[in-house]
């Protein structure tokens, strides 16, 4: 049970305030009903709530970059250029934003995985999953979107080899890559798409979908381990959401903060395979460089995509790749499903199928980088 204020104090008074207003005597209540499960693996439920964090810090330094940044081919690259050569401290926003896109990734797909590896996307949370996956898919938008934006030879290659790949899907192909780029090339046009995208409608859908993800959490519970089907109660042991879990998360989020924040000022253009030096303004007639790469998290795609021979059973290559990935994707987020067993029955399949798509995402994405 929750402890309500007793109705003496500065909290007390203001508790007394708010509550004679908008009666939150009764979420006060559910809140201190909500109760998180304590196991061996109790750590990755922090993984979610790390996302959440680092959603927030992308907000709050994209904001802060919209105050300077000026979408446009003459004027996208030189905007980035004064924020972190003249606006005070315009370098580490741009450092903060960049690395805690990365994380927030990161964070993302371990969250990801360790919900199907504990079975956590069971009935009754199918609608949690599908949320979360688009969740995914819109983060990946926002890196994908995002990249272009300061303009440089880097992210104009990238993008353009990104955007082709898209032109490569049967029937809808061609147009999709029109409605991108803004046209046949990618030129300023495809940055105003891509701003559009970034700060406008991309935010809008991840806020629908993150408020939905956690409502459904917020209503569930957090699921427990199949291993704890058929326990009593008492074989079972639980922390409350508040304060302790809270409390706990606070502080996973303080740790966050303080990595983010190493990282930021240690390495402002990132380092190794993440990295986002601004580099030379993109000029569309210049030769491609040697090696164009895109984001760690697209490498994996990008490499299955490359090493793919020119025509596999009579289809062409690159197209053969991509009705795998499509049908490997559809598969993934319908998993919740396609494993309808209950209780604490194992899905062996599946949970191959999963290993076999994480030793295939890494397996890939290091090909790319050592073949490089
Ligand atoms: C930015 C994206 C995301 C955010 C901010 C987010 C946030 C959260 C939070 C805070 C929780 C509760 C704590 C936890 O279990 O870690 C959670 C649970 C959950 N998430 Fe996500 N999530 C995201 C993406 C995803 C993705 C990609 C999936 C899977 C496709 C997913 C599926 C789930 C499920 C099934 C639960 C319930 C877990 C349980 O009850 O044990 N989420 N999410």
């Amino acid at each position: 049970m929750a402890t309500k204020p007793t109705g003496s104090g500065f909290f007390d008074s203001l508790y007394g305030w708010v509550n004679e207003r908008f009666k939150i005597d009764a979420l006060v209540e559910y809140m201190g009903d909500k109760k998180v499960p304590v196991h061996g693996h109790s750590i990755f439920y922090y993984f979610g709530g790390i996302s959440l964090f680092l959603f927030v810090v992308q907000v709050v330094t994209g904001i802060l970059l919209l105050m300077y940044y000026r979408p446009g081919a003459d004027s996208a690259y030189e905007s980035v250029r004064f924020i972190v050569a003249n606006v005070q401290f315009g370098w580490l926003v741009r450092s903060v934003h960049s690395w805690s896109a990365n994380l927030m990734i990161l964070a993302v797909f371990v969250h990801m995985f360790t919900v199907f590896f504990t079975y956590a996307y069971r009935r009754p949370r199918e609608l949690t999953w599908l949320t979360g996956i688009g969740l995914l898919g819109l983060a990946l938008m926002f890196g994908f979107s995002g990249y272009l934006l300061p303009w440089n030879e880097l992210a104009f290659f990238a993008t353009r080899v990104g955007t082709g790949m898209a032109g490569a899907i049967p029937i809808i192909g061609d147009d999709l890559m029109i409605v991108m780029r803004g046209g046949e090339e990618v030129t300023g046009a495809t940055i105003g798409r891509f701003f559009g995208l970034h700060v406008a409608i991309l935010p809008g859908l991840f806020t629908v979908l993150l408020a939905a993800h956690l409502v459904f959490i917020q209503r569930q519970g957090m699921s427990e381990p199949i291993s704890w089907q058929g326990r009593t109660e008492k074989d079972k042991q639980y922390q409350r959401f508040f304060p302790s879990f809270l409390l706990r998360d606070l502080l996973v989020w303080l740790i966050a903060l303080n990595v983010l924040a190493i990282l930021a000022v240690l390495f402002p253009d990132g380092i190794g395979a993440v990295h986002w030096p601004l580099g030379t303004k993109a000029d569309p007639f210049a030769p491609p460089p040697e090696v164009i790469r895109p984001e760690w998290y697209f490498m994996f795609a990008f490499q299955a995509l490359k090493m793919l021979p020119a025509h596999v059973l009579f289809i062409e290559g690159e197209l053969f790749g991509i009705i795998v990935f499509t049908i490997g994707g559809v598969i993934w987020t319908l998993v919740p499903f396609v494993d309808r067993k209950a209780g604490n029955r194992k899905a062996s399949y599946l949970m191959a199928f999963g290993w076999l798509v994480l030793a295939f995402i890494i397996a890939m994405t290091a090909l790319g980088y050592i073949l490089e």
